[in-house]
Order: C-alpha cells, then sequence, then structure tokens
C-alpha cells in the first residue's frame, strides 16, 4: 500500500435497464483492452460536477451478454485500467423480504454466492492469494448512497444480504424459500464475482440493488417473469439515474485511502513468496 494522494475516479456497472448515464459531461466511448478478454462494452468516459466517471453497461449496449457469459475479469480490469477507484454496482434484484417490494433500493452489505460456471479470480497462476470478502461493501461508498438516496427521497433500505445465482433461469420456488430460510434479502444474478474480483482489484465497491419483482415465494403475486421484471425495470433505471447525479459530487474530494480498508485489501494476501 502506499500512502499517496489519490483523485477519486468513480466507476458505475449499469444493469438491466440502464445503459447511459444522464448529464456527463465531455463524453467519449473508448475501448479498453484487457489480458483478460473482452469487457461487456467500451467504456463510457466523461465528467459529473467535474468529478471523472467511468460508466459500464453489464450486459453491453442492447443487453447482448447472459449473465454467465459475462467476462467479469475483464469488466473489472478495464476499470483498474481507466484509473477507477470506487465502483458503484446498479443492479436489477428480486425481493426475498415482504418488506422489500418493487421499486425498492436496498444497499446490500453481504453477498451468497451461488454461482458456479464463472472465473472468480485475477489470482492463482503462479500467484496465489486469498483477499478477506468479510465486509464486501465498502462502508464509505455504503453511507454515501444512503445519504444521496434518503436525500432524493427514494424507498430505501440499508443493510441486507444478496443471494447471486447462476441463472439464467429464475429460481424454483423450493431455492427461493430456501434463499429466505437464509435471511436473504434480495436475489440477482450478477453481483458475484464482480464484488470479489473488485476486491481483489482493491476498488472500492457498492451495491445499489433495484428490486423489480417478488421472487416465485411470494404466494399473492404471480411467479416473476421478464415483462414484469422490466416494466419496473425502467421506472428504477429513472431513480437510478437521480441517485447517480447526486451521490458522484460528494465522492469527488482527494483522499488518502479509503477508511473502510478495500483499496489495501491485498496487503496481506498474497501467499506465494515473491522471486528473489
Ligand atoms: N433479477 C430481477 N429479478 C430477479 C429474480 N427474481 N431472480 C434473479 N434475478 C433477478
Amino acid at each position: 500500500m502506499s500512502d499517496d494522494v489519490r483523485t477519486p475516479v468513480i466507476g458505475i456497472i449499469g444493469g438491466s435497464g440502464l445503459y447511459d448515464i444522464e448529464g456527463l459531461e465531455d463524453q467519449r466511448w473508448q475501448r479498453v483492452s484487457s489480458p483478460w478478454g473482452e469487457a461487456s462494452d467500451q467504456l463510457l468516459f466523461g465528467t459529473l460536477d467535474g468529478v471523472s466517471v467511468v460508466f459500464l453497461p453489464r450486459h453491453g449496449r442492447g443487453h447482448k451478454l447472459s449473465p454467465t457469459d459475462l467476462n467479469y475479469r475483464a469488466n473489472i480490469d478495464v476499470m483498474k485500467r481507466a484509473g477507477v477507484t470506487d465502483i458503484l454496482s446498479l443492479s436489477a434484484v428480486g425481493s426475498l423480504k415482504g418488506e422489500l417490494p418493487p421499486g425498492h433500493f436496498v444497499i446490500v452489505d453481504q453477498f451468497i454466492d451461488r454461482t458456479f460456471a464463472r472465473a472468480k479470480s485475477f489470482f492463482g497462476a503462479g500467484c496465489v492469494a486469498h483477499v478477506s470478502m468479510a465486509d464486501p461493501v465498502c462502508r464509505r461508498l455504503g453511507d454515501a448512497l444512503e445519504r444521496a438516496a434518503v436525500e432524493q427521497g427514494l424507498p430505501v433500505t440499508r443493510g441486507g444480504t444478496y443471494l447471486a445465482m447462476e441463472g439464467p433461469q429464475f429460481s424454483t420456488r423450493a431455492e427461493s424459500h430456501l434463499y429466505r430460510s437464509w435471511g436473504c434479502s434480495v436475489i440477482g444474478m450478477t453481483n458475484m464475482p464482480e464484488a470479489k474480483l473488485a476486491r481483489e482489484a482493491e476498488i472500492c465497491y457498492a451495491t445499489v440493488a433495484m428490486v423489480t419483482d417478488f421472487d416465485c415465494w411470494h404466494t399473492e403475486h404471480e411467479a416473476v417473469t421478464v415483462e414484469q421484471v422490466v416494466k419496473v425495470l425502467l421506472g428504477n433505471a429513472d431513480k437510478a439515474r437521480g441517485l447517480v447525479r447526486a451521490v458522484v459530487p460528494g465522492l469527488g474530494g482527494e483522499r488518502h485511502v479509503c477508511s473502510a480498508g478495500c483499496d489495501h485489501a491485498l496487503d496481506y494476501a498474497i501467499i506465494t513468496p515473491s522471486a528473489a
């Protein structure tokens, strides 16, 4: 870890329904290459109130990539190469709790990773590292998001566990009940391994989970359909654009290290001795 002053660059990963950022000045789309392969799309560079912003539509413009097919390593790597210090991940989810209805936003603080068909680490081939994932979300970013969401009058809950499933099919009713019995708040298909890779890349990370549906456990609602998800998603995307405009300016000041420690996650994580 070095103690030099960092100028924040805010990375925004937009999920289903969010393919641009409103009010971005000096916009330009630019491809960033990565040794990990192709990212989902070019990156959109720009500024919001003087703060540098880098946007990536997670599924690509036109939503062509399924959750399993995303190159999560390339997505995080291109953000790192673009100088991103903080990632705000905006993601559509199903709700596993009655008090989190469609239209509600959850700033999650935990994840359970049930994905199984994705590359999940930058480490392994000749260099082994084990980063801590005990607190997978940057507290500082969570605080900023919560403040901005409240200011905007958005229905928001701070804290909750995001169950990451492989997909692309939605859950069976038995799975949905199982995840509820585990105390999970929301379910989605993309935030793992994204959060793990951001930690390995020493990028602060926080998720805004935007509820589109009650998952199929809810007896008074029809089982989840894409039609229903898309309808709510478009309204959520408008609110998310407002949230981004509200939160980014406050993240712009120079800082030394992240008070939550995300940006020095590798300090004690690499187990392979460095070559003499
Ligand atoms: N994304 C939006 N709704 C979802 C659900 N019910 N399950 C998994 N991912 C989702």
